[in-house]
């Protein structure tokens, strides 16, 4: 994605990818009914799996996207993967065993398919929702 000489600050703590766990106003607000962030214990996996060094796990606050809670995002050398509708444990047990994986293979792998499709993207409108026109929008749905 980048030429890494065409920057002139470097890092020492190089990553192949990083998981940002959003748990800011609505995602993991589960007094506010919404699903749960298992963060203690994906803090307490990736540690115990020796992850950190290979991809990095942050716990964020708003990244933005409130209406699809819970969200993460993946960044990495390809770009940014955003996922939404995290409401169940087994999406974080996939999203850490595909980090298990990726690092294993030395390699950021294609997401498994449970999560490929929470996949949604920040900054485009979706395609597959066209927006009416008014010349599209029936008469008597706008005279009430
Ligand atoms: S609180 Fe998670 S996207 Fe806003």
């Amino acid at each position: 994605m980048s030429d890494s000489s065409a920057f002139s600050v470097q890092t020492k703590r190089v990553v192949m990818a990083h998981v940002s766990l959003c748990r800011g106003c609505c995602c993991g607000q589960v007094e506010r009914g919404r699903p749960d962030v298992p963060v203690d214990w994906m803090k307490g996996e990736w540690k115990m799996r020796g992850l950190k060094k290979s991809i990095q796990l942050t716990i964020s606050g708003c990244l933005g996207p409130c209406d699809v809670a819970n969200v993460v995002s993946i960044s990495s050398a390809e770009g940014t993967e955003w996922l939404g509708r995290l409401h169940h444990h087994a999406d974080y047990a996939a999203l850490l065993e595909w980090a298990t994986d990726s690092r294993d293979a030395g390699r950021v792998l294609l997401l498994p398919r449970r999560l490929q499709a929470l996949r949604f993207d920040p900054f485009r409108m979706q395609a597959t929702l066209p927006v009416a026109s008014t010349a599209e929008i029936a008469p008597s749905a706008v005279a009430s």
